[in-house]
């Protein structure tokens, strides 16, 4: 991973630039680029890296967000325009939508598709670019917190099925990834909130500074100040490429990006999805903490200092009514980690590590214990 600033510091008038490195891909590395005001320059930046006929894939909130004339300025390209937006539109349907609006505007294998939008659009978006043709590059450009720490890097695309989220995907690495703060501006604030929380996760496996400079400048991060914003977006750039070039294909250490999803999915599926990603997860984090500290892996304030965090980020710390403890236990077993539907964990050790004995990453623990904990948070 090279990391490269330009021109310089302060933030807001530089360029920064992340490459992150799959050797396994075709181009072998695809380049991040973040800063503020960069959305109306990208597609003559595209136009220079991938000098190919554009298609922008996008939502309505977009639209009316104004992000799409930015990004197109006097352009006319073909586009999809996803309606309704959101996950209600992330299936098989969709996906057909858009691959068939692609036909119909005559594109060929010398095509590039652009997703501008959410994780929704960057997981639909990537998938319909990662089987065009058998395959043409995508242009990610997130626009939310959760797809700017999250989404947008790693290469998972996917869509939802009738049963279950993300049953159909590919791994389909983005050829450029673009990110500008502003476009944070638009967004609804408890998606906005709910998506630092995926911050808050990186900060906890990877890096205490990150979370001591969330504790510090929170007021800052929720207002969408673009110095701190851009630093807090290259942390987890930086974070999250660094497992990603790694494990490519999560076959082991891209395990621990699910610190606080094993009891997290559980509550977002039982609440019937009523709760954000970013919600559920919070708890997820908060009921995780509570196993280590049972096992003896925090002695220090790691838990509170999570606690006030989510509780300054208005995030759910426990899981809210009406949820029985029993309906999460039964879908703990559901969790893909799951071994003979014994859940396993990622834990960390301390603020910022990952508990590893001997290798695993994610690791069983007593299921009366998970039962005990589930209990009390609900
Ligand atoms: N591929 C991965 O590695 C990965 C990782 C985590 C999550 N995900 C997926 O990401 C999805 C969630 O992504 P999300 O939280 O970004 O939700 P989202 O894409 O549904 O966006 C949330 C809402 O905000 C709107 N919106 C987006 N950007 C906006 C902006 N700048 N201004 C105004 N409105 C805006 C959208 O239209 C939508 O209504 C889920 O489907 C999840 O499965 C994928
Ligand atoms: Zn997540």
């Amino acid at each position: 991973m090279l990391l490269v600033i330009w021109p310089a510091f302060p933030y807001p008038d530089a360029m920064l630039y992340l490459d992150v490195n799959v050797p396994a891909t075709p181009a072998r590395s695809y380049r991040i680029t973040v800063g503020s005001g960069l959305l109306q320059g990208v597609l003559d930046q595209v136009a220079q890296i991938l000098p190919r006929r554009p298609f922008l894939v996008t939502d309505t909130n977009l639209m009316r967000a104004g992000l799409v004339d930015r990004l197109l300025g006097d352009r006319t390209i073909p586009m999809f325009v996803i309606d309704p937006p959101g996950e209600s539109s992330k299936n098989l349907h969709t996906l057909g939508q858009i691959l068939d609006a692609m036909e119909e505007a005559g594109l060929g294998r010398d095509s590039v598709l652009v997703a501008l939008g959410g994780g929704t659009v960057g997981d639909i978006g990537g998938f319909a670019a990662s089987v065009f043709k058998r395959g043409i590059p995508v242009v990610q450009i997130p626009t939310t917190t959760l797809a700017q720490a999250d989404s947008a890097i790693g290469g998972k695309t996917g869509v939802d099925s009738g049963i279950s989220k993300n049953a159909f995907g590919t791994f389909w690495h983005p050829a450029a990834v673009f990110m500008d703060v502003d476009c944070l501006r638009t967004l609804d604030q408890r998606y906005y909130r709910a998506g630092l929380v995926e911050s808050v996760k990186h900060a906890m496996i990877a890096d205490p500074g990150l979370f001591a400079y969330l504790e510090d400048q929170l007021d800052a991060v929720l207002a969408c100040d673009p110095t701190t914003m851009i630093h807090v977006v290259l942390c987890n750039c930086r974070i999250k490429a660094q497992v990603v070039e790694q494990d490519p294909d999560e076959r082991n250490l891209r395990r621990i990006l699910n610190y606080g999803h094993t009891i997290g999915h559980a509550v977002e599926a039982a609440s019937d999805y009523q709760l954000l990603h970013g919600e559920a997860v919070a708890i997820g984090l908060v009921a995780v903490g509570m196993i280590e500290q049972r096992l003896g892996l925090d002695h220090g304030d790691k838990l509170q200092r999570l606690i006030a965090m989510l509780q300054r980020l208005k995030m759910p710390t426990r899981i809210p009514e009406g949820i029985p403890h029993q309906k999460v236990m039964r879908l703990l077993a559901y969790d893909k980690k799951s071994v003979d539907s014994r859940p396993r964990f990622v834990l960390t050790s301390r603020l910022g590590q990952v508990y590893c004995p001997a290798g695993q990453w994610a690791v069983e623990v007593d299921l009366g214990l998970v039962d005990e904990i589930v209990k009390e948070l609900c």
